[in-house]
């Protein structure tokens, strides 16, 4: 009864130029393995459940690319988008209508677009809890002890003496501002939140209906018409009709059955390119670099750029260098959160 969601329609702003809106970081071989984000994440699930149960929720226009890089997916297993309506209505699109296929589905949702380097814990952490929501109509989540009061995350706060692996939540609390990140951090009792789900369908699904009615009345109504020809009409009158909203302030804050399994597997978003930077190999000067490049008197850069293309850089320290397509940026590693406004001025501009 297990089943995997892989969610992987995210435009991915922070990561631009690298990231567009018509080829995403997901659809990346970001890491230079040889393998994409999203191949990686499916590859990490294999194991975990037979591959036919194996789900990939993403916008309509990625359809193929998704088909490209995962040749052995069903065309029943790639849920497409109409438009974007961030991760709840994602999520509730997989969740009813695998509860259609499998009422007593337990399952697994995950981003497409982190990485993880110890796969082993990896596996034994998704163990841990899918034998906690098997029986339990509990929606957990995946903690990971946090290093910097980073502004881009869920912050979880739980109840240290209860259970033993699988903790009890006190509080959610989605992307705060900065003071309040840094208050989380100090008192030492906060895990940010990986971002990795795990429940049995009744919990989400009774979640939904609880803490989002008006999505949840819509999807319901969808029961007859999954798995048929009317699926793509339904799907595309049923997000006309959602609002957006991320399962995080929809659902893991206002929930009161939420609990946490500590987690350390080597985890890190690729959100933004100062997280790449992290986890990049760097030279003596402490650059990450990856293209044809000549630095003189550079330090602490994160550097990109097409294979065609010499790099010359002299004098510069704390800043990202990344080129892709058509567009070159240049900016400050600590600015780095403002790369979205950037986004958003560069398409009004065209
Ligand atoms: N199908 C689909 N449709 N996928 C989506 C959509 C959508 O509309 N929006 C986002 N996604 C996908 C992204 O591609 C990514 O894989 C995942 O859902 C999470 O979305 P993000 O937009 O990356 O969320 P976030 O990083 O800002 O925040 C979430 O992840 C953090 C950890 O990485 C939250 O869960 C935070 O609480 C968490 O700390
Ligand atoms: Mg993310």
């Amino acid at each position: 009864h297990t089943y995997v969601v892989i969610m992987a329609g995210g435009v991915g702003t922070r990561f631009w130029p690298f990231s567009r809106t018509n080829n995403p970081k997901q659809f990346h071989d970001v890491l230079g393995t040889g393998r994409t984000l999203l191949q990686q994440t499916a590859d990490r699930f294999t194991g975990v459940c037979p591959p036919e149960n194996i789900y990939i929720v993403t916008s309509a226009e990625y359809r193929d690319l998704v088909q490209e890089q995962l040749p052995y997916l069903s065309d029943e297993q790639i849920l497409c988008e109409p438009v974007r309506r961030n991760t709840a209505p994602c999520i509730a699109y997989a969740c009813y209508k695998i509860s259609v296929r499998d009422p007593e589905a337990n399952l697994v949702v995950a981003p497409a677009d982190h990485i993880i380097l110890k796969e082993e814990e990896f596996r034994k952490t998704i163990q841990t809890a899918l034998a906690a929501t098997q029986n339990q109509d509990i929606l957990v989540t995946l903690g990971i002890q946090p290093s910097r009061p980073d502004t881009g995350y869920g912050y979880i706060q739980y109840i240290p003496e209860s259970g033993e692996t699988v903790k009890k939540v006190k509080t959610f609390t989605e992307k705060p501002h900065l003071q309040l990140a840094k208050q989380f951090l100090e008192t030492g009792e906060f895990l940010w939140n990986a971002g990795i789900f795990v429940w049995n369908v009744r919990a989400i699904l009774n979640a939904f209906a609880r803490y989002m009615p008006e999505m949840a009345e819509v999807f319901e109504e969808g029961n007859p018409c999954f798995y048929n020809e009317q699926e793509t009409a339904f799907i595309s009158r049923a997000y006309s009709l959602c609002k957006s909203m991320s399962i995080d302030n929809g659902v893991m804050e206002r929930a009161d059955n939420v609990y946490v399994v500590l987690s350390d597997f080597g985890w890190s978003d690729l959100g933004t390119w100062k997280s790449l930077y992290e986890v990049s190999e760097k030279d003596a000067s402490q650059n990450a670099v990856d293209g044809r490049v000549m630095l003189y008197d550079t330090r602490n850069c994160i550097i990109k750029a097409p294979k065609d293309r010499l790099v010359v850089i002299n004098g510069l320290d704390g800043y990202i260098v990344a080129e892709y397509d058509n567009v070159l940026l240049i900016c400050r590693k600590d600015e780095e959160q403002r790369v979205k406004e950037f986004v958003a001025d560069a398409k009004e501009k065209g």
